[in-house]
């Protein structure tokens, strides 16, 4: 069977107990936390800086994802990665230099990510694919939590699953489809299906009363999906 990732943000935890949710979700099951961060800028939103990833850090046995919604990205690839992000993605649209960006966190330790918009094209990917180790795809517009999950990011994801699969063959190196944005145990059988490696859940899991069983709603869900997708998952852990 494939193995799946569950990553829940913190966008929809209480704010004022970061540690005792994140200490939560974790015993629930959580693979990795993703940690949203809005600017006001390129999204209408404002959350937290490198500050708070810093803080979050030794209270987190588990990989930190750190989702950048910020223009400019590149300051802040810098913080987070100093402030203990395994993971970084950005968005391509906010930085000037997608491929300077995408080095400049792999030099600095995390592992990179390139986060596609409902409307950005998986051209975008072209020339840059095979140095990245997540692709990120927002199956909402990127700003808030608890939004509906756009349903044509599924034939996104059947395609980028092929050419994912093709360049890990080239490669020989993991590469991880992420999808982020409505992500429910209603759905989340359908979009592994349509290739998704990793479950960025916020409300689904936050606002639920029992995280555990939330989760394990996911995985009862997840099991029943048999398609294979072998070796980018071990070192992602
Ligand atoms: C949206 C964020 C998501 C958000 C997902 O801009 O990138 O990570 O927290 O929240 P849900 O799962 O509630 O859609
Ligand atoms: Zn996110």
């Amino acid at each position: 069977m494939r193995d799946f990732l569950i990553a829940p943000s913190l966008l929809s935890a209480d704010f004022a107990r970061l540690a005792d949710e994140i200490g939560d979700v974790t015993a629930a099951g959580a693979d990795w936390i993703h940690l949203d961060v809005m600017d006001n800028h390129y999204v209408p939103n404002l959350t937290v800086g490198p500050l708070v990833c810093a803080a979050i850090r030794p209270h987190t046995r588990v990989p930190i994802d750190v989702h950048l919604m910020t223009l400019p990205v590149d300051p802040l690839v810098v913080s987070f990665a100093e402030a203990g992000a395994n993971t970084i993605s950005f968005h391509p649209e906010a930085s000037l230099h997608v491929h300077r960006t995408i080095e400049l966190i792999k030099t600095h330790g995390a592992r990179a990510g390139l986060a596609l918009n409902p409307a950005t094209p998986l051209a975008l990917l072209d020339h840059v694919i095979e140095r990245l180790d997540v692709v990120v795809v927002m199956s909402v517009n990127p700003g808030f939590g608890g939004q509906a999950f756009i349903p044509e990011t599924l034939a996104k994801l059947r395609a980028l699953r092929e050419r994912v699969d093709a360049t890990m063959q080239r490669t020989g190196r993991p590469l991880l489809i992420e999808v982020d944005g409505g992500v429910k145990a209603s759905n989340i059988a359908r979009i592994a299906e349509a290739g998704a490696d990793v479950f960025v859940a916020g409300s689904a899991v936050f606002g639920a009363d029992d995280y555990a069983r939330a989760i394990g709603e996911m995985r009862g869900e997840l099991a029943k999906v048999d398609e294979v997708s072998e070796g980018a998952l071990a070192e992602a852990r």
